[in-house]
């Protein structure tokens, strides 16, 4: 199946039960229950329905067994044809679940309900499915691409201002990848009380959709231009114990200045968008950047960037870099090359 936009429902409120099948399963974040009374009621319409605790540990495949044979006893008297796995919650449940789907009876039909920015924004999209191996995030995922994914207003605004600052690094990532400019995000640097995120949800998504459309599966280095400020962001994330999205946020920083000094991105370009990252995404920027100075080593961040599936191969490590606004461009560098960008940028001493 091709990725696309067209997938996409945009709605105030969540669909009804009847728009899946029968049979379906609905895999759903168990706090959402207590957080409103529509959801608690759209979660109970499904006679088929497991609920999950959201975050790293579901993702483990040492928990898996147990969750998948549970699962199978729910939904064992369903034909192939009449399966469906439906998501409800954040990214980690949506990689679970799509895990879930993408193995079961070799893959059934998946839909997906983000209930975080980050999901809405990045994660349901693009047909990663994930588990985590001991410590190693995401070492073990198929691609299996929802059918539907129901982007619904109500839901996603009710999140408090943490959850939300954790998608707009993945936002901005969007914006710097398109050639495009956005009004939006302006407003965003000038006044985060007044963004909102709804109002560009779908512009966002569509950087991520003409992507996914020309590689899907990540096969012809095109896809890899998502993982903009995620190769150094990755290190940040677990070498700093950062969220996902402050990691991220820095990881742009460290990529815009780095394309800056190797491949011409304007000064002006880069100081403008580092300064709306700080603001809507890192702003304990200072007071990190010195914590990485004490915090970060060199053999640790070397062995690493080896490790990140993801990044590295045998020639070296690949890294996206921003030509201009809207043109990407991955390079594979030696890591001692980045290693010396992280002390020239103050991140290492
Ligand atoms: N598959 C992909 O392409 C992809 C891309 C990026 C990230 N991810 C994965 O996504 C995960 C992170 O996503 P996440 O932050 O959405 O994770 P999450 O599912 O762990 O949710 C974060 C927290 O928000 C809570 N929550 C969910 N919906 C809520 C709501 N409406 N209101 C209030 N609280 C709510 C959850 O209970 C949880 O505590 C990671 O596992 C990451 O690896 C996957
Ligand atoms: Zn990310």
């Amino acid at each position: 199946m091709v990725p696309s936009i067209e997938n996409c429902r945009f709605s105030t409120r969540l669909p009804s039960r009847k728009t899946f099948r029968p049979g379906a399963i609905l895999i759903y974040d168990r706090r959402l229950e207590g957080i409103s009374p529509s959801l608690r009621h759209f979660i109970r319409q499904f006679k088929n329905r497991y609920g999950v605790k959201a975050g790293e540990s579901l993702k483990s495949l040492d928990h898996f067994p147990k969750h998948f044979s549970k699962i199978s006893k729910i939904i064992g008297g369903v034909k192939k044809q009449e399966a469906q796995v439906i998501a409800l919650g954040g990214g980690s449940v949506g990689d679970f679940a799509g895990f879930v789907a993408s193995v079961y009876h070799r893959g059934v039909d998946f839909q997906q309900i983000p209930t975080t920015w980050l999901a809405a924004i990045d994660s349901a999209h693009g047909g990663k499915t994930a588990l985590n191996s001991g410590e190693v995030k995401n070492q073990l995922g198929t691609f299996h691409f929802a059918s539907k994914i129901y982007l619904v207003k109500t839901i996603l605004k009710q999140q408090d201002q943490r959850l939300e600052r954790q998608a707009f690094a993945e936002h901005i990532k969007h914006a710097l990848l398109c050639r495009r400019p956005w009004a939006q995000i302006e407003i965003m640097g000038n006044s985060l009380e007044k963004s909102d995120l709804w109002a560009q949800l779908r512009e966002s998504i569509e950087v991520k959709y003409s992507i996914l459309k020309k590689d899907p599966k990540e096969t012809k280095g095109i896809r890899s231009h998502l993982n903009l400020g995620h190769s150094m962001g990755h290190v940040f994330e677990v070498l700093l114990n950062l969220s996902h999205g402050e990691a991220v946020a820095l990881g742009l920083i460290f990529a815009l200045r780095f394309s800056q000094k190797k491949f011409g991105l304007s000064e002006k370009t880069c100081e403008q968008w580092c300064q709306l990252i700080v603001k809507t995404s890192a702003p304990r920027f200072k007071a990190l950047q010195l914590r990485s100075q004490k915090e970060l080593k060199l053999n640790q961040v070397k062995a690493l960037l080896f490790k990140d599936k993801k990044e590295s191969s045998r020639d070296g490590v690949g890294f996206v870099f921003l030509q201009a606004k809207g043109r990407p461009k991955k390079v594979n560098l030696n890591v001692q090359s980045l290693l010396s960008e992280l002390k020239r940028q103050g991140f290492i001493r």
